[in-house]
């Protein structure tokens, strides 16, 4: 029975006992369905921009230009519009993923995904449906809308029914989802790339995954943290028994119960966003999901076919390549499922920074000196280019990308949780919003430099990695401030005055 708040006085992953029951795993590949979402969406709008038949019907000056034999190779899709098809949805996630944040709080987290799935189906409908560019830009509105509560909700939910000792590796499954979102989405591009609606089947495909989240977000469980927080305490308290498969749940009750009572006292979590002690997992989050963009992940992932064809791989090779690079994101995803609780959260980003610099400056070098305006990119150098672009989306996949989204899920105290998870979901969106609105531009004016001004950003984050990061791993959420925070070197002064003090009421 949920007895009485205590003051808790903090325990290790070993102190809460827990197993990973069935419950657990199943709710964490429903939940992570809301990756695929996300993925698939990603893969398939790079694809789907490429196609002749997309180009003809929706951007004709595109298509002219694509097929203009003395077009520069850097510049042949830069084209504001096409820009914005892949971008808009973006936008749209930002404002959503601030609602869905207050849904989160207020009506819990299953709702919220609920909502995603919804929104999304939306949106895939009026995609596949599209007659006119109105109803291509207003369903990708829509598909946005869903990936603001589902990018929302689903890391803090598996982060939340998570036992300690394998929250990282569980919430991982999020973005191994995404890896296998974009893959599946570069396959099925290339199989339709070349029918008459080949553009709405790709399109099509992504009710796959918003239907089976829809569904089986019917069958899982509301997070024992959400429940106590909106006054169900007893149902907090079984379902903590039940996911947890064993009866003696009473001090892990009793943390989520005392952090609850600390964040009733909070009347407006994101002016206590504002407040000093907030501001180090705050600045943390934030700028893990600037980096995440600015590793230059998404130039491969929506351009990837849009790259290969600059480098000179027909249109046919170059969705193929992208499939491969697609296949080894999912894979090398698979180091951060089982190595994130045992390696460590910070020895993972710092390898990958450098392996991605290695990858990204000997890309810009290659086709500084082989990539001119018009040539094609001669095919032995055309290979190393894929075989280093395998090699950066292999570091990422098992860093920056997985942890930018565990990371910030797991470091906020309660009353702060969702309005500070938002910040990081938030900036996801606005700096794959601006990658995806400026790449094709910056390609197109900076050409092979582009791949220097993203190794200058992957040695700024190693570094910050390095110094200013604390490690998470087997830290219980409910006790990241006292482990982790107040204990970093650089982050600890940000505490000293507030130490025991009752967080603002205002
Ligand atoms: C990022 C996406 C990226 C994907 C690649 C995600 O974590 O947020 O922007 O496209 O990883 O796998």
């Amino acid at each position: 029975m949920p007895a009485q708040v205590m003051a808790v006085s903090g325990g290790a992953a070993q102190d809460l006992p827990a197993r990973l029951t069935g419950q657990v795993i199943i709710c964490t590949i429903i939940a992570a369905f809301g990756g695929l979402m996300f993925g698939y969406d990603i893969g398939i709008s790079g694809g789907v921009t490429s196609m002749d038949v997309f180009l003809k019907k929706f951007f004709p000056g595109v298509y002219v230009k694509k097929h203009h034999a003395k077009e520069d190779n850097y510049c042949k899709f830069d084209d504001q519009y096409l820009q914005l098809f892949t971008s808009s949805l973006y936008l749209a996630a930002v404002v959503s993923s601030f609602f869905a944040s207050k849904c989160c709080t207020k009506f819990g987290r299953r709702i919220t995904i609920q909502l995603a799935s919804l929104n999304f189906l939306t949106g895939v409908v009026l995609n596949a449906c599209a007659m006119n560019i109105s109803m291509l830009i207003i369903g990708r509105l829509f598909l946005g809308f869903g990936i603001g509560f589902g990018n929302q909700a689903v890391p803090l939910f598996i982060s939340e029914i998570a036992p300690v000792k394998y929250r990282g590796g569980l919430n991982v499954c999020f973005q191994m989802l995404v890896t296998v979102g974009i893959l599946c989405a570069n396959v099925i591009n290339y199989f339709t790339a070349s029918h008459p609606w080949g553009w709405r089947i790709s399109l099509g495909g992504a009710a796959v995954p918003a239907l089976f989240l829809a569904l089986g977000s019917l069958i899982i469980v509301e997070t024992p943290t959400s429940l106590i927080e909106r006054g169900q305490a007893e149902k907090g308290y079984a379902t903590l028994q039940k996911i947890r498969g064993v009866r003696d749940v009473q001090k892990e009750y009793d943390e989520i119960a005392y952090a609850t009572e600390l964040s009733k006292q909070i009347k407006h979590p994101f002016k206590n966003l504002l407040k000093r002690s907030s501001r180090p997992q705050v600045v943390c989050s934030m700028i893990l999901q600037v980096f995440q963009q600015f590793t230059g992940i998404n130039v491969i992932m929506f351009y990837a076919p849009v790259l290969f064809q600059t480098m000179g791989f027909g249109s046919d090779a170059s969705l193929l390549s992208a499939v491969v690079t697609g296949s080894v994101n999912s894979l090398a995803t698979l180091v951060a499922v089982f190595g994130v609780d045992k390696l460590g959260r910070r020895l993972l980003l710092i390898e990958a920074a450098i392996q991605m610099l290695i990858a990204q400056v000997i890309t810009g070098v290659i086709l500084l000196l082989y990539l001119k305006s018009t040539n094609e990119l001669p095919k032995k150098y055309a290979y190393v280019v894929l075989f280093l672009i395998c090699f950066f989306v292999s570091g990422f996949a098992w860093s920056w990308g997985p942890l930018g989204w565990l990371i910030p899920s797991e470091i906020f105290p309660l009353e702060i949780r969702t309005s500070g998870f938002f910040c990081a979901v938030s900036m996801n969106m606005i700096f794959t919003f601006i990658i995806a609105q400026a790449f094709l531009t910056m390609l197109c004016h900076m050409r092979a430099g582009i791949f220097f001004f993203f190794s200058v950003w992957i040695v700024i984050m190693g570094i910050y990695a390095y110094s200013f990061l604390p490690e998470t791993k087997g830290i219980p959420i409910d006790e990241m401030n006292e482990k982790a925070w107040k204990k970093h070197w650089f982050w600890k002064r940000y505490f000293s005055q507030e130490r025991d003090q009752i967080p603002d009421k205002a």
